[in-house]
């Protein structure tokens, strides 16, 4: 009798005990997935936060709302060691002024527009020069990279979302602009780049990351020897200025070409006009596609750690550019000089100065429509 009569609180203990186990262990998944957030200082009198992605390979990334800027990014070499692949700051001081834009995200309009000006639906827009005669990123003062964004961690995905009003006017730029930009980690090693746009006024936009990859570990010297595969058959080449001719050049027998994987150093001093013009790469490659969506743009390998970086996306093309303006000025994380070519940009966009080439793809958002792209920065070893 008795055994039969405790029974049932048997079975409830039981299912207490089991219902706290599984509580417990959903709580520390929920804690595993869940974006850390620390205060990183004060601009503009508002604060700016640090978020901390980290999945469950042990990848870890760090991004803050002032400028949507990636301050690191730790993935591991083909030994399992953990390294910091990208170029930037200890403190949120150290990115004011940040005139490489290292890891920040670029726009109205990343790249450049000749001479600073453009013209929509018969009128004449004028942008600040901060480049020579051309406005590059975006114009100088309140740019996507200089901006403190109002950010929403992700509910129950590992990521975070930056979103910013660009005023009607600000920059010259036409149209109350809102922009949205979500980074999301997961667990197959992909960081997740989103961008999402409105406008209230026709309006040119092309938003870009300006992350500075160096696959050995940032700060620990040139990337001259990383392998680079750029899955583009032409790239628009420049003039002194470094805006496009108009001209889509083959790349084949060219030292543009890295349809098949080279080292960035092969042929980047080589006696070749473009090479000349750009100080190195600092190329506009258009993208190999089969139809829309996300399509692999190029492949990065780094020989001595074994890591491997690879960018997809749905834009159009990619801006390869290989640090050729770094010089010893910028002091960065851990002391670390970053010196000419230290590090390389991926920047996947659609071509510069498309507002004033009718014959490239356009770049006008209209109202009423939602401007969307992405980009995947994937990591592995080998
Ligand atoms: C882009 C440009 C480069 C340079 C950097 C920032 O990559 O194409 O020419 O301006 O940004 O230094």
């Amino acid at each position: 009798m008795m055994p039969r009569r405790l029974k049932p609180v048997y079975i409830i203990v039981l299912a207490v005990l089991a219902g706290t186990m599984l509580f417990a262990q959903k709580k520390s998944v929920k804690h595993d997935a869940a974006v850390q957030q620390e205060e990183f200082g004060t601009r503009e009198g508002r604060p700016v936060n640090l978020y901390t992605l980290k999945n469950a390979h042990g990848i870890e990334i760090k991004a803050m709302n002032y400028g949507g800027i990636i301050v690191s990014i730790r993935v591991p070499d083909r030994k399992g060691q953990f390294a910091d692949v990208v170029l930037g700051h200890d403190k949120l001081e150290g990115y004011i002024p940040n005139p490489p834009y290292l890891g920040a995200i670029v726009g109205r309009y990343a790249n450049r527009i000749a001479n600073g000006t453009f013209t929509l639906d018969g009128k004449t827009y004028t942008l600040p020069k901060n480049d020579g005669p051309n406005t590059l990123h975006g114009g100088t003062t309140r740019t996507f990279d200089k901006v403190v964004w109002e950010a929403e961690p992700l509910k129950g995905k590992n990521g975070v979302a930056f979103s910013y009003l660009s005023k009607d006017g600000e920059e010259g730029f036409p149209g109350n602009l809102k922009v949205k930009v979500t980074y999301t980690l997961t667990d197959s090693n992909e960081l997740l780049i989103d961008y999402e746009a409105t406008t209230d006024k026709a309006t040119p936009i092309n938003v870009s990351q300006h992350s500075y990859f160096n696959l050995a570990g940032q700060g620990t010297g040139d990337i001259l020897d990383h392998e680079v595969m750029i899955n583009a058959d032409r790239f628009t080449p420049v003039d002194k200025n470094l805006i496009p001719t108009g001209e889509l050049r083959p790349v084949k027998g060219t030292p543009m070409d890295f349809t098949t994987a080279m080292k960035i150093g092969a042929r980047i001093d080589d006696n070749y006009e473009q090479l000349q013009l750009g100080h190195g790469y600092d190329h506009n490659y258009v993208l190999n596609r089969k139809g829309p969506g996300m399509q692999l743009a190029a492949r990065v390998y780094e020989p001595t750690s074994g890591r491997v970086l690879e960018v997809s996306t749905t834009q159009p093309a990619v801006q390869f550019y290989s640090g050729n303006f770094l010089d010893g000025t910028v002091t960065g994380k851990e002391d670390r000089v970053y010196k000419r070519r230290y590090g390389f940009c991926l920047e996947t966009q659609h071509f510069p100065d498309s507002p004033n080439h009718p014959n490239f793809p356009s770049t006008i958002l209209k109202p009423g429509e939602t401007f969307h792209q992405k980009t995947s920065f994937k990591f592995s070893a080998k």
